[in-house]
């Protein structure tokens, strides 16, 4: 059995936050923000949480597919940022839409998320296990950006899409994953510390208990990206003897303008194969690449036998690059 994408569908909360905005909080420009990453504006939700948006995300792929949530078999939400450790958000999508026959578990592999899901839907499909597929990536980034902290507060967004694959007798998949434990550290936010009675608060001086926010090594994670991704990329191309000029898009998790620029050169692929939407949304993690892929669809550049190149990377050190057949 093979996979085919049958829909897709993203949400974008209402309110944009643009750079000039970010310049009256913090000592940054708009000049600075554009030119080393590419970004001109984010959305900020003011209260709609990653499951709210996941599972707005997911109705609208469950309508265009034309399916009845309750022949969806397994719902995976890819996030680092979910509202609550308990219940997980793919159970609370799974009551929003009614999709009540189906396994939920989200999945945390930071900005690689979303194609860590769809590799997860996909083994379950080829394995002939399930036949239809619900993969979400969701975030509310802004929750955990300190905003005093110019050099991470410019960077995210908010948001979630959504894309429905099903079981199918032909198409194309050829993945290169990968994580990279010790270097763990290049991006980070910690959790919950260890509080009970047989640890004494003593122990945890104020500052290791205090609400952590997102910390990168920016410049480290850009130097792994781009000598990592374009390796990863031909591959799979390899992989699935495929040459570049057979390659339609190259959709990249949308960190940095000048990350996709980079990869570009290096796979000496123009960079109008390198779609972006980071300008309008930022980095939105798990969720950058399902919503790329919803506006490319809904804009009709997506057709029927296109092959495709997803590429996600990010904390962990994480990173998945897979060939699909639209
Ligand atoms: O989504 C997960 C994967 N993440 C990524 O792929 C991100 C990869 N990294 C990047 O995209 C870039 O490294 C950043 C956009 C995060 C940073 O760009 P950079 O060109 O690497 O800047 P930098 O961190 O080296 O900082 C350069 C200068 C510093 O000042 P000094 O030390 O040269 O005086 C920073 O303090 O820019 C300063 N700076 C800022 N200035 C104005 C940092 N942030 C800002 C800011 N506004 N917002």
């Amino acid at each position: 059995m093979e996979m085919r994408f049958v829909s897709t569908g993203s949400y974008l909360p209402e309110q944009a936050v643009d750079n000039e905005y970010l310049s009256g909080i913090v000592d940054t420009s708009d000049e600075w923000i554009s030119s080393r990453t590419g970004i001109r504006k984010r959305r900020i939700t003011v209260g709609e949480g990653t499951a709210c948006m996941a599972a707005k995300a997911a109705a609208k792929a469950v309508a265009r597919a034309d399916i009845d949530p309750l022949d969806i078999d397994i719902i995976i939400v890819a996030t680092m940022s979910p509202d609550n450790f308990l219940p997980n958000t793919a159970c609370e999508v799974q009551a929003e839409i009614g999709a009540m026959h189906a396994v939920c578990y989200d999945l945390s592999a930071a900005c690689s998320g979303f194609v860590f899901a769809l590799n997860t839907a996909y083994s379950f499909l080829k394995a002939g296990i399930y036949k239809t597929a619900l993969i979400i990536g969701s975030e509310v980034l802004s929750k955990m950006i300190d905003w005093n902290e110019r050099s991470t507060c410019v960077l995210f967004g908010d948001g979630a899409g959504a894309a429905i694959v099903q079981a199918s007798e032909t198409g194309l998949f050829e993945s290169v994953l990968g994580s990279d434990g010790t270097r763990k550290n290049s991006l980070t936010c910690a959790s919950r510390y260890i509080i009970n009675p047989l640890v004494s608060q003593d122990s945890n001086s104020t500052d290791e208990t205090a609400l952590d926010y997102i910390k990168m090594d920016g410049q480290e994670v850009f130097k792994f990206v781009i000598k990592t991704i374009p390796l990863t990329i031909q591959q799979v191309m390899e992989k699935s003897c495929c040459t570049k000029e057979e390659i339609r898009y190259y959709v990249l998790h949308q960190a940095n303008q000048r990350i996709l620029e980079s990869v570009s050169k290096k796979l000496k692929e123009p960079i109008e194969k390198f779609p972006m939407n980071l300008d309008k949304y930022g980095n939105t993690s798990a969720a950058s690449i399902p919503i790329l892929l919803d506006k490319m669809n809904k804009r009709n550049m997506l057709d029927r036998g296109d092959k495709i190149i997803l590429s996600g990377f990010g904390g962990g050190l994480t990173w998945g690059t897979t060939l699909i057949e639209w």
